[in-house]
C-alpha cells in the first residue's frame, strides 16, 4: 500500500542539568517552515501558542486536565524528556477523496512529571504539519495514576482576536443538525467542532479532533471574547470519561489555510488516525443507491405497517428493477422490520432487527436483487435504543450477512441515547464504536445517521464509510428547508469530518407540498461538492426516468482520485474539482448561497496537452431556486487545460461538470 517509504528521525534530549537551567520554551515548526508551535513549562503549567509566518494564530493557551475530587493534573510539572521526531511517508486510502496521502509532519513529545510526592507521568505530543497541528495528552501506566475520572479537559485555543466564527450550537436536542451562524467569537455559544474562523490576518482556522475513542467529544466553550477552551461531553453523571491507564486522548487539531476553498484539501485529521485494522478490505467499496426513503418524507409511503407501508415486497422488486434499469447499483429499504408503529422515537426498545413485517420477503427480495446486480443496503433505526441494539447486534449483522447484504444504514433519532446520554458522550463514542467493530466481523458497511461526528476513524475502521451529522436535504420536508447558504457553510465546517450522508438528487423540487431550495443543475453539483462514500440518488426513482441530468448521476463517481478546493467564501460560494479513481475523467461542482454569480474558473488541474470533452449542467440564464428551479441548459464542448470556464450561478443555483478525457 505504501507509495514512498517512510522517512523518519527521532532523537531523545533526556534530562540533564543543562537542560532543565535553559527557558523551559521548547518549539516545534512544521516541514515547510510557516507554522511554529511553542510550548512554554516555566512555571510547571504547559502553554502553548501557534503562529504561521509571523501571525500569531493561538495567543498561550494552558493544557491539563482536573480529575474527578477536583484533583488538578495541569501543573506543578517538569520536564523529564524531550522527543523530536520527522515522519514523511504516503499511504493509500482504500476509498476516500484523495488516493494517496501524504503525511509529513515534524513532531515534539514532552515528557512531563509532577514535582509533588504522586510524581504522576503525562506526556504531551504535538505534530506539526504544513497545513496545521495536532496535540494529544497520553498518560502511560504508572503506579500512582491507575482509574481515573476526568471531571475537565483543561485544552486551551486562546484566539488572537475577536474572530468571526460559522459555529453550530452543542447540547441541543437536534444532535448536529442545526443551521450555522455566523458572529464575532465574542457572541458565540458553547459549540460542536469542526470550528472554523476566519482571522483579522486573513487565515481561516479550524478547530476539531482526530481520533476520538473512548471519551467525550470535544465541544468548544468559550471564557472570554477570543478565549476559547474544550468542553468535554459529559456523560449523565456529570464527569467527562472513565479511563484507565495507559490511556491517549484524541488528537485536538486545528487546521489552517490562507484561503477558505483549502481547507478541505487537509488531510491531517486521516493522518492523526491510525492506519486500517482490518486487514482485508476488499469488501469495502464505495457505492451510489436509491431507497425506499424519499416517498416517507413526502406523504407517499410510510415507515410503519398500513395502506401506505412502503416497506413491501411489492414495492421492493419494483425498486430493484428500477435500480436495474437506472443503473444505480444499490437499493436502500426502511421500514421493514418490527418496531416502527406507534412512537417509535419514544420507544426504540420495540425494534426487532431479525423480523421483517409480515408484507416483506426479505428472503425472496434479496434473493431478486441478486438476479439483477443490485446490492440491498439494511436499515436498523434505533430510536436512540442502544441497549436494545447492542443485545441484538450481532444476531442483526449476521441475519444481514446471511442474506448478502453488506452495507446497513443505522439511526439513533432521539435528543439522548436510551433517554440520558449525550450522543457525543463518552457512551455514545463507546456505542458507535462497538457498531463499528462488530459490522467489521460480518463484512459490512455502515452509514450512520444521528451519528457521532467523523473524526478520520475510517482510516483504522473504513468500514465505518459515511454518516450524517449536519442538516442533510431531509430539512427540506421536515421544516421550511436550508436556505442555500448552508451548503456554501457545510464544505468549509462538518465536512472537513468526513463524508456526509446529505442525500442528494431530489429532482421534483417544485412539488408544491414540499418545495426543495434549489435548483435541478444545483442537486446534480452536491455531487462533488457534498462527498459521501455510500452516496444516495434520494428521490423517488420514477422521477428520474426520461430526465437527461440523471445522466450525470449516473456518471458521477463516489471515489475520488484527487480533490482540488478552487474557490469560494464561506456561506457564499464553493467550487470543488475531483478526478474519478477509476478513469482520467474529472468532475466539477459549484454551489451558491441565495445569491447569483459568476465565476471563472481556470482548468489548469487537467492533463497539459490534453483533449477533454465538457458534459456541462448549468442553471439556465433565468433559473432560480424559488421561482424557476427546472431551468437546466445541458450543453457539451471541448476544452484542455488552458481554457477558462465561465460559470454562471443562479441564485440558490449550482453547477457540475464531467470532464471526459480524450
Ligand atoms: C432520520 C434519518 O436521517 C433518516 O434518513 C431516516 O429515514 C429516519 N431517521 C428514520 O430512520
Amino acid at each position: 500500500m505504501k507509495k514512498s517509504s517512510c522517512f523518519k528521525i527521532s532523537w531523545i534530549a533526556l534530562i540533564t542539568t543543562l537542560f532543565m537551567s535553559c527557558s523551559h520554551t521548547y518549539q516545534v515548526i512544521s516541514p515547510d517552515g510557516t507554522l511554529k508551535v511553542a510550548v512554554d513549562v516555566s512555571d510547571g503549567r504547559a502553554v502553548y501558542s501557534l503562529t504561521k509566518d509571523k501571525r500569531q494564530v493561538i495567543t498561550n493557551s494552558a493544557l491539563g486536565f482536573v480529575f474527578a475530587g477536583n484533583d488538578s493534573f495541569n501543573s506543578n510539572f517538569r520536564v523529564t524528556g524531550v522527543l523530536n521526531e520527522t515522519h514523511d511517508d504516503t499511504w493509500e486510502q482504500p476509498w476516500g477523496e484523495d488516493r494517496y496521502v501524504r503525511n509529513h509532519y515534524n513532531e515534539l513529545k514532552l515528557f512531563l512529571q509532577e514535582k509533588g510526592s504522586l510524581k504522576r507521568k503525562m506526556n504531551i505530543v504535538f505534530r506539526v504539519f504544513d497545513d496545521g497541528l495536532g496535540f494529544r495528552y497520553e498518560i502511560p501506566e504508572q503506579d500512582n495514576l491507575k482509574d481515573f475520572i476526568v471531571k475537565d479537559e483543561d485544552s486551551e485555543f486562546n484566539m488572537a482576536y475577536n474572530n468571526k466564527a460559522w459555529w453550530i450550537p452543542a447540547y441541543r436536542p437536534n444532535r448536529y443538525e442545526y443551521l450555522y451562524s455566523h458572529t464575532l467569537l465574542s457572541q458565540m455559544d458553547t459549540v460542536h467542532t469542526p470550528l472554523t474562523i476566519e482571522t483579522r490576518d486573513g487565515l481561516f482556522v479550524t478547530i476539531h479532533e482526530a481520533a476520538l475513542y473512548d471519551y467525550g467529544s470535544m465541544t468548544i466553550a468559550r471564557s472570554d471574547s477570543s478565549k476559547l477552551k474544550s468542553d468535554i461531553t459529559p456523560l449523565s453523571d456529570g464527569t467527562k470519561a472513565h479511563l484507565k491507564t495507559p490511556f491517549n486522548t484524541p488528537w485536538r487539531t486545528v487546521i489552517i489555510a490562507e484561503e477558505p476553498a483549502k481547507l478541505i484539501e487537509s488531510r491531517l485529521m486521516l493522518n492523526l488516525n491510525e492506519p486500517s485494522k482490518i486487514a482485508d478490505m476488499s469488501w469495502i467499496k464505495p457505492t451510489k443507491f436509491m431507497g425506499i426513503w424519499w416517498g416517507m418524507f413526502t406523504d407517499v409511503y410510510t415507515w410503519s405497517q398500513g395502506p401506505k407501508h412502503g416497506a413491501t415486497t411489492k414495492n421492493a422488486i419494483k425498486y430493484i428493477d428500477y435500480c436495474a434499469q437506472l443503473h444505480i447499483p444499490a437499493l436502500l429499504i426502511e421500514g421493514w422490520n418490527y418496531g416502527w408503529d406507534g412512537d417509535w422515537v419514544a420507544n426504540g426498545r420495540g425494534f426487532l432487527y431479525t423480523k421483517p413485517y409480515p408484507d416483506f420477503n426479505i428472503k425472496k427480495i434479496c434473493e431478486y436483487a441478486r438476479t439483477k446486480g443490485v446490492n440491498i443496503i439494511g436499515h436498523n433505526e434505533t430510536g436512540g435504543a442502544t441497549i436494545n441494539y447492542e443485545n441484538q447486534l450481532d444476531s442483526a449483522f449476521a441475519f444481514y450477512e446471511n442474506l448478502g447484504v453488506h452495507y446497513v444504514k443505522t439511526g439513533y433519532v432521539n435528543s439522548k441515547l436510551d433517554g440520558k446520554e449525550f450522543h457525543h458522550s463518552q457512551y455514545g463514542v463507546r456505542h458507535y464504536q462497538k457498531v463499528a467493530e462488530t459490522a467489521a466481523k460480518y463484512h459490512i458497511m455502515i452509514d450512520a445517521h444521528e451519528p457521532i461526528k467523523g473524526t478520520g476513524i475510517q482510516r483504522t475502521w473504513p468500514n465505518f464509510m459515511t454518516r450524517e451529522g449536519a442538516r442533510g436535504q431531509e430539512y427540506e420536508s421536515i421544516t421550511n428547508g436550508n436556505p442555500p447558504e448552508h451548503e456554501a457553510v457545510l464544505p468549509y465546517t462538518r465536512l472537513l469530518a468526513g463524508g456526509m450522508d446529505f442525500t442528494p438528487g431530489i429532482f421534483y423540487i417544485d412539488n408544491p407540498k414540499k418545495h426543495v431550495s434549489s435548483t435541478l443543475a444545483r442537486q446534480l453539483a452536491y455531487y462533488v461538492v457534498i462527498y459521501s462514500p455510500i452516496e444516495m440518488a434520494a428521490d423517488l426513482p420514477e422521477h428520474y426516468v426520461g430526465q437527461p441530468a440523471f445522466k450525470f448521476i449516473q456518471d458521477v463517481p463516489c471515489d475520488w482520485d484527487k480533490t482540488i478546493g478552487i474557490n469560494g467564501v464561506i456561506g457564499d460560494y464553493i467550487t470543488i474539482a475531483r478526478k474519478d479513481r477509476n478513469s482520467d475523467n474529472w468532475y466539477l461542482g459549484s454551489v451558491t448561497d441565495e445569491n447569483g454569480r459568476d465565476l471563472s474558473v481556470p482548468l489548469t488541474f487537467l492533463d497539459k496537452g490534453r483533449k477533454y470533452r465538457a458534459e456541462i449542467y448549468a442553471d439556465a440564464k433565468d433559473a432560480d431556486w424559488i421561482k424557476n428551479q427546472l431551468a437546466i441548459d445541458i450543453v457539451t464542448s471541448e476544452v484542455t487545460s488552458e481554457t477558462i470556464l465561465n460559470i454562471k450561478l443562479a441564485p440558490g443555483g449550482g453547477y457540475a461538470v464531467r470532464l471526459i478525457a480524450l
